[in-house]
């Protein structure tokens, strides 16, 4: 079991953020990683069918072999959780939800908190309540903001168009010119969608330094690891664990568009097409 990778899905690339954070965590660890970039977006799809596509998703990853499911999309984490841990009863699985509510809640002074995400992930509140049972006096502000999904993926992440779509959604919680309104302006803003941390510096750039961006791939990365160790399923010592990709879609797409939420040149040798 130990020597079995660690299954990460997404429904496409952006939950390669949370891969990268989870290879600089545990570097012996083999991954295996699958996007569901045929189906791409869940964010904008109903409960039922977000259900059905995570649990296909990660049945793909577990009938490969995998010891632990990290489901690194946040919409699917917001609302299929549950039913995953049901469907797999056997081996952990951890969401992003979690772990990025926890960062917020460490990170907040006056407890006032945006979470920026897909409407499906605003609408499912998961957020709102994991953040509300660790600070039940939070204000939690839940904001939608579906164009920055296909912004990330174009790859515009910075100049003046985007910083101006940017402040046009963030605008009426950050841009009020009164002081009296600054008594209700958040001081933490969450990355609840996995292709949010590529626009981090814009966003930083249209909120301003007095607030904290929190994005949740770092603190996941801890928590797998903890749940290994706990479960005693860490890797044994090797030098560098591999990487290995499955896609819905086109793989060279998936290994070009990848690179830039991994960091790192995707080979197209180590993406396999698979169906669902
Ligand atoms: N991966 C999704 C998330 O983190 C964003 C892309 C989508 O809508 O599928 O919510």
């Amino acid at each position: 079991m130990n020597s079995l990778p660690i299954g990460l899905f997404d429904s496409g690339v952006g939950g390669l953020t949370v891969l990268k954070a989870l290879r600089q965590t545990l570097p012996c660890e083999d991954v295996l990683y699958l996007g569901d970039t045929a189906r791409l977006p869940y964010g904008t799809k109903s409960p039922d069918t977000i259900i059905r596509y995570a649990v296909q998703a990660a049945g793909k990853l577990v009938e490969r072999g995998v010891k632990m499911l990290v489901i690194a999309c946040n919409t699917a984490s917001s609302v299929a959780i549950e039913p995953l841990q049901r469907a797999f009863p056997d081996i952990p699985v951890v969401g992003v939800v979690k772990p990025g509510a926890t960062a917020s809640c460490r990170a907040s002074e006056t407890g006032r908190i945006v979470v920026l995400a897909t409407e499906s992930t605003i609408r499912g509140n998961a957020y709102q309540r994991a953040i509300h049972d660790l600070r039940p006096e939070a204000q939690v502000t839940g904001l939608p903001c579906p164009l920055f999904v296909p912004l990330a993926e174009e790859g515009w992440t910075g100049g003046e168009l985007v910083e101006g779509i940017i402040a046009r959604y963030l605008d009426p919680l950050f841009a009020s010119p009164l002081d009296a309104a600054a008594a209700n302006r958040p001081d933490t803003v969450v990355l609840g969608c996995t292709h949010f941390p590529l626009l981090a510096s814009a966003i930083r750039n249209v909120v301003g330094n007095g607030v904290h961006i929190v994005d949740s791939a770092e603190t996941t990365a801890m928590e797998v690891k903890t749940m290994l160790t706990e479960q005693g399923l860490l890797q044994p010592e090797q030098q560098c664990g591999s990487t290995r990709f499955l896609t819905t879609d086109d793989v060279s797409r998936f290994a070009r568009t990848g690179s830039a939420f991994l960091g790192l040149a995707i080979d197209v040798e180590t993406v396999e097409l698979v169906d669902l």
